[in-house]
């Protein structure tokens, strides 16, 4: 299969936000889609992951997007900050109770996002030993794509399981009852195979990119100390920090793939994208475009074109779980160096994660440090 990848940073937010440009596979994609020439198909399909708001087009797309929307609104966001904090906490309580030389890919960051999620699931006790089996195989890189598409219906199974439980006892605080709240405001409800499968999308956006954006910057600020200082103690300087570190590394660097369904003419190149083509919106380069930013590549959490990413995306699918994210990132990576300021890479040259869809460090080797 060919596809347009896209990199100009206009380009992508004139398509991101399109009414030609769909990402439903099963309505605009081509039908004779040969999935072996397509390794990444299988992740975003509607057979293996269901039909979700990211592979939706038009009103089909808003009726899944908008409950998902309310229910990540500011008070989700605001409920989470205490809980958030505890689990950093008790992270961290285990980082300085054991070895000092630790990958804090696995060992942090993960373990953080995973554990965010649970609580914002509200995930029961009794869930969770079939939640952990499953997750743990999803997030496994050497894992191969039929253990994938198996981790991924174990945790489809899970989540049935708890919008059954739910439904059977309405009115809990949690992301999946504020969920069924919303969507049963709409005069088409969500079944609970759609509720299922929007739970399922918010596992598959929002923990592997919150694990990758972590990461990233704290190795950031590990490898530039003046950054490192200014940021932390300093809630508006690490905030600056994280929108520098998701400017030079987007998480979520191209998110594939979309359709032409009609022909959209670039009003700068006058490059016509004729309908039936297939497009990958480089986001990471959107955020590297020297036409924006100057000297991209440097780390300069003072620059004021940081905000200028699209990092959560632009348009329609503009990420809602971002202002979530940030509040976990800024809080993991605050409490870090507070608790380890002197924390350094015990390796120069760190291995980037496999493929074009997301980037971060496969792993983080440090000398834990106060
Ligand atoms: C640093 C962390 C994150 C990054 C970089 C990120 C990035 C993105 C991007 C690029 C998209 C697609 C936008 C597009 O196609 O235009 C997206 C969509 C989405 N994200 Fe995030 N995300 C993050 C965290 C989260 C979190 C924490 C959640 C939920 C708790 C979440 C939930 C979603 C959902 C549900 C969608 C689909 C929206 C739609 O298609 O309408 N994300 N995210």
């Amino acid at each position: 299969m060919t596809a347009r990848l896209v990199l100009n940073r206009d380009l992508v937010k004139l398509l991101s936000s399109s009414p030609h440009v769909s990402r439903d596979w099963g309505r605009h994609g081509p039908a004779h889609e040969d999935k072996q020439d397509v390794p990444w198909y299988w992740a975003w399909s509607v057979e293996t992951a269901g039909q979700n708001a990211l592979n939706s087009y038009g009103d089909a797309h808003n009726r899944l997007r908008t409950p998902i929307v309310l229910a990540l609104a500011r008070r989700r966001v605001d409920a989470m900050e205490p809980v958030i904090e505890e689990i950093v906490s008790a992270a961290l309580g285990a980082l300085a109770d054991g070895p000092s030389t630790v990958d804090l890919v696995p060992l942090y960051a993960l373990t953080v996002a995973h554990q965010v999620v649970i609580r914002l699931l509200g995930m029961p006790a009794e869930l969770l030993p079939a939640f952990h089996a499953a997750a743990a195989g999803l997030f496994a890189t050497d894992a191969s794509a039929e253990e994938m598409a198996s981790s991924m219906q174990g945790i489809r199974d899970v989540l049935a399981e708890l919008v059954a439980l739910r439904r059977a006892q309405p009115g809990g605080d949690d992301l999946v009852s504020d969920l069924i709240r919303e969507a049963d405001k709409d005069v088409r409800p969500l079944t609970d195979e759609e509720l299922r499968d929007q739970l399922l999308l918010v596992i598959t956006a929002g923990v592997e990119t919150t694990v990758h954006a972590i990461g990233t910057l704290l190795v950031d600020l590990m490898t530039h100390d003046e950054a490192r200082s200014q940021a932390t103690g300093s809630k508006e300087a690490m905030a600056d920090a994280l929108e520098e570190s998701l400017r030079r590394q987007s998480p979520a660097a191209a998110v594939p793939t979309r359709f032409m369904i009609e022909d959209v003419t670039d009003p700068v190149s006058g490059v016509t994208l004729h309908a039936g083509e297939r497009v990958i919106l480089h986001l990471g380069a959107a955020g590297t475009d020297p036409d924006v930013h100057e000297a991209p590549d440097t780390f300069d959490i003072t620059r004021d074109t940081s905000r200028q990413h699209l990092a959560f995306g632009h348009g329609p699918h503009f990420c809602p779980g971002a202002a979530l994210a940030r509040l976990e990132i800024t809080t993991a990576v605050s409490r870090f160096f507070e608790r380890f300021p002197t924390t350094r890479l015990t390796s120069t040259s760190l291995e980037p994660v496999e493929g074009f869809i997301l980037t971060g460090h496969k792993s983080i080797p440090v000398q834990l440090a106060r």
